[in-house]
């Protein structure tokens, strides 16, 4: 047993009724190899930027697209916390491995009419409304066709050729993203050296939210508004 399920064990006998606790437990239950990865977004850089970002959406954000949802971590924090704020969500990642992990941690929503959805797809393909196949429980494929009211992306220094992907945007869509200048992570291919940089990249018709979260080795930028 990880040390992780150790912890969480002994957690979920103090706190018997704990969503989060059982969340983990079940998701690291299902896929024990992503650990490592589910550790890093429970880490506190993570929870404080989802938390910073959950502060500041607006209301009325109907059907929520989040893109580069990876392991759906957002998702659950949404549900649990503004729940009233939006309709439904869908996750879009382009790593394969995600979309399943994403919908165990996102269990009882997903079972609960498709509330949450999580699914395989490159975010550069993505066309509004949006065609695209997710699995369902049993295994079987099935075709949609859904569109966004809001497009949330906390990956945007992940994203190669950002710029292409944001102008497809339709405007009017409501739009919340975050970046970063932690340029020394590999993966980190589209960092932003300031928020002044950020917001050039990320043009809005108006502006809801604008702002800077510091960590001690890098800082995230946050911009919420109306495309
Ligand atoms: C490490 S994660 C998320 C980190 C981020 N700070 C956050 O918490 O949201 C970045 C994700 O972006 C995804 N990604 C990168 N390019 C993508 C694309 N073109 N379409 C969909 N997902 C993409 C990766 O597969 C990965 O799961």
């Amino acid at each position: 047993m990880s040390n992780t399920v150790n912890i969480l064990n002994g957690l979920e006998l103090l706190y018997p009724d704990n969503s989060v606790i059982s969340q983990l437990k079940r998701t690291l239950h299902s896929y024990p190899k992503v650990e490592p990865g589910l550790v890093n977004a429970y880490s506190i850089g993570q929870i404080k930027s989802k938390l910073w970002l959950i502060d500041h959406l607006p209301d009325n954000l109907g059907m929520v697209f989040i893109c580069a949802g990876w392991y759906g971590t957002l998702a659950s924090f949404m549900f649990d916390k503004a729940r009233h704020k939006f309709d439904k969500i869908r996750s879009f990642d382009i790593d394969p491995s995600c979309y399943s992990v994403a919908d165990t941690m996102n269990k009882p929503w997903v079972i609960d009419g498709w509330q949450f959805k999580a699914s395989t797809l490159d975010i550069h393909s993505m066309k509004y409304p949006t065609e695209y196949s997710t699995y369902r429980s049993n295994g079987t494929s099935l075709s949609l066709s859904e569109s966004p009211d809001t497009i949330i992306n906390t990956s945007c220094e992940h994203i190669e050729n950002f710029d292409t992907w944001y102008f497809k945007i339709p405007n009017g869509k409501i739009v919340v993203l975050q970046s970063n200048n932690f340029f020394e992570v590999e993966e980190h291919i589209n960092c932003s050296n300031s928020l002044e940089e950020f917001a050039n990249q990320t043009p809005m018709e108006h502006v809801h939210y604008s702002g800077e979260l510091f960590f001690d080795k890098y800082t995230r930028y946050m911009r919420i508004g109306i495309k």
